[in-house]
């Protein structure tokens, strides 16, 4: 469920016209509804009711701080993974102690800083990283909470590029080693270990391999309490996947994950942590483009918009599938046309997608790609000297532009010459 409707023949982001937006601002833009941000993180939270439950919202997913705000102000913490992220969470008004930083490559100078910050937790992902962190919280002279991110080497069945709880992927301490791990991070000075961390993957479109996961993370805090060693938080990571819609079945959604949980873990008397990113931000957001060109090929015909895929990479990354409707409703008996819809870029995989029947289109028409509001913007890059595009917020009838377009001077002016060449 998701608040951009058609009212009055015009798709709305809430009860404001997406035309009206783009004569303000422009083409392409981000725009996210502040309705299903809240919407989402509410029956997510509502899913875990009952539970001792910290929600941190995956910053990687979507970071502008507005959207970020918006959620802390529900309730939300955040899950970070980077010194950048950890600025952005605490800008946002993020309680330091409802923040979990994650990330396989945290860097001494990162430590420092969530430690300086007083997070929550940071999660471990492998030996070296406990020493480096041990050497710092000691420089500081403080103690680091610690959650050990486990490997429960489990498939998740996502993509290949987004599964991360495999035997094979870079991610968490192998769960056979797990024990050994936190009891030796439980003897090492400046290091207090307070829980396990686990996250499968993300986009999964079953909950079955939770169930696998779940069982070796209880196994796991069995054994470490049988051995004297405190386990009293649980970070159960996020992933569940949303409808883009291409998908035939429903997929399960955070009342039957929600259901899981609790019967895992109810008994274990943990804290939990969730790290949802995608559930909470995914409908939340689209991608507002305008029709450049109608091309007639040979045998294809290409509408050519002004977005590409430094603006939104996920189609030409992971063949994902995102909706795209006109931004005028298409009247009954409107014509129909097959396009491909692609952008400027100079790769044929600049294409956000193949052979869609769209209402006939025109040069200057406006699209939405749906479902863009997790891992949509956070992505983009400058591929081909474009700027980044700007980022608007819609609350019912108001709308502000939360990130401003990002102009090719901007980029340039970054740029500067050797002496040899001046
Ligand atoms: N926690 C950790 C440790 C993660 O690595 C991730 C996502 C999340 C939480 C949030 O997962 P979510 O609830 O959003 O599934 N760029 C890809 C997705 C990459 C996900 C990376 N990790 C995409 O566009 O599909």
């Amino acid at each position: 469920m998701d608040h951009f409707q058609y009212q009055g023949g015009r798709l709305c982001a809430e009860d404001v016209a997406l035309a009206d937006i783009a004569d303000d601002v422009g083409t392409p833009f981000y725009v996210y509804s502040t309705a299903t941000l809240e919407r989402h993180y509410n029956v997510f939270a509502e899913a875990l009711s009952g539970l001792d439950a910290t929600i941190c919202f995956s910053v990687k997913s979507n970071s502008n701080i507005a959207v970020i705000r918006t959620l802390a102000n529900l309730g939300a913490g955040a899950d970070v993974v980077s010194g950048g992220e950890l600025k952005r969470a605490l800008m946002a008004g993020v309680a330091p102690e409802k923040i979990v930083f994650s990330g396989v490559g945290k860097t001494a100078l990162e430590l420092a800083d969530a430690l300086r910050a007083g997070v929550m937790q940071i999660n471990i992902e492998s030996e070296p990283e406990l020493e480096a962190l041990s050497r710092v919280a000691m420089e500081l002279g403080v103690e680091a909470t610690i959650g050990l991110r486990v490997n429960p080497d489990v498939d998740a069945r996502t993509h290949a590029k987004i599964t991360t709880g495999r035997g094979e992927n870079k991610f968490g301490i192998e769960w056979t080693r797990a024990h050994e791990v936190y009891a030796r991070a439980a003897a090492m000075p400046g290091i207090n270990p307070v829980g396990l961390a686990m996250h499968i993957g993300s986009q999964l479109g079953e909950l079955s391999p939770f169930d696998d996961a779940f069982m070796r993370i209880k196994d796991l805090v069995a054994t470490l309490r049988a051995d004297g060693l405190a386990v009293e938080s649980l970070d159960l990571g996020g992933g569940l996947g949303i409808p883009y819609g291409d998908q035939a079945e429903p997929l399960p959604g955070p009342a039957q994950y929600g259901e899981k949980v609790k019967a895992a873990f109810s008994d274990l008397g943990c804290r939990m942590i969730f790290e949802p990113g995608r559930v909470i931000a995914g409908n939340a957001g689209i991608l507002v483009t305008r029709v450049i060109y109608v091309k007639e090929g040979a045998t294809r015909n290409f509408l050519i918009v002004d977005a590409a895929m430094n603006d939104l990479t996920r189609p030409s990354l992971y063949d994902a599938y995102h909706d795209i409707v006109a931004i005028s409703e298409p009247a009954a008996g409107d014509k129909s046309d097959t396009y491909d819809v692609v952008g400027p870029i100079c790769e044929t995989g600049d294409t956000f997608c193949r052979e869609r029947s769209l209402p006939r289109q025109a040069a200057g028409n406006l699209l939405a790609v749906r479902t863009a509001g997790a891992y949509g913007a956070v992505m983009a890059s400058t591929y081909n000297t474009r700027a980044l595009v700007p980022e608007v917020l819609v609350r019912g009838g108001d709308y502000a532009v939360v990130r401003r377009r990002l102009e090719v001077e901007d980029l340039l002016d970054i740029e500067q010459q050797p002496s040899w060449l001046k």
